[in-house]
């Protein structure tokens, strides 16, 4: 699967993509990643790519013309891209997103900076929009490399245990139940008995009631939209 990030501070994103999992996936060819700079596109003599908002207002906006240069560049090198813009009006991304998104040949991730862009480069390209939650960040890209790391462990096989992604399921909505490891007793407190007598049946349905308790807890909200679904 293949990112592409539109951006004008590629070096923000790549440091994230050169450890672990997701270093990995791109080395084994699972991920791609590439970035497109919309400064390379201005014809601005001085190489500008923001001006003061129309109508007045504080702050300055992304010009329409380096960014529609850009995703055209970017649209004639993809046979299916996938356009999405990062911006705080958008719809909440959700780990349903993630899954659905690890299914896409080629995403393509919009980074705005200052105080956005301008509005006819979102109505012109964008398949979707997407926030990563009710506060402002000064840019999208960290909102992107959210993004593209939850998708980026839905793609099969970058995750080395393909198990690791059931159990998180019920599109996110239950939270996993407690998890421990080695050693049994660790600063007086023990690990779970029942985890350890090895009836995995019953481990099953303890760790089912304990991801319940610890949703109904923590994240009433989540709880309520399972109780409709009729997971419970
Ligand atoms: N850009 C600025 N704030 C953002 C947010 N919360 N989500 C996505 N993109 C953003």
């Amino acid at each position: 699967m293949r990112f592409t990030f539109v951006t004008l501070f590629a070096g923000i994103v790549k440091g994230y993509f050169s450890d672990s999992i997701l270093a990995r996936a791109i080395e084994s060819d699972k991920l791609s990643i590439d970035f497109a700079n919309p400064r390379d596109f201005t014809t601005d003599k001085h190489q500008k790519v923001d001006a003061p908002m129309a109508g007045g207002g504080a702050g300055m906006l992304m010009t329409p013309q380096p960014l529609f240069d850009t995703l055209e560049h970017v649209r004639q090198g993809s046979t299916d891209p996938h356009i999405i813009f990062l911006t705080p009006v958008g719809k909440k991304f959700t780990q349903h997103d993630a899954k659905r998104l690890a299914r896409m040949e080629h995403v393509v991730l919009v980074c705005g900076r200052y105080e956005g862009m301008d509005e006819r480069v979102i109505e012109h390209y964008a398949d979707e929009l997407f926030s990563i939650g009710d506060y402002i960040l000064t840019g999208g890209e960290l909102a992107a490399m959210v993004i593209c790391d939850a998708v980026g462990r839905n793609i099969e096989g970058v995750l080395g245990n393909n198990d690791s992604l059931e159990g998180e399921s019920y599109e996110g909505l239950l939270l996993e139940p407690p998890a421990f490891t080695k050693p049994v007793t660790y600063n007086e407190s023990n690990v779970i008995s029942e985890y350890l007598k090895g009836n995995h049946g019953k481990i099953t349905a303890l760790k089912r009631e304990l991801a319940l308790c610890k949703t109904k807890y923590f994240r009433p909200d989540l709880y309520r939209k399972i109780d409709i679904k009729g997971i419970k």
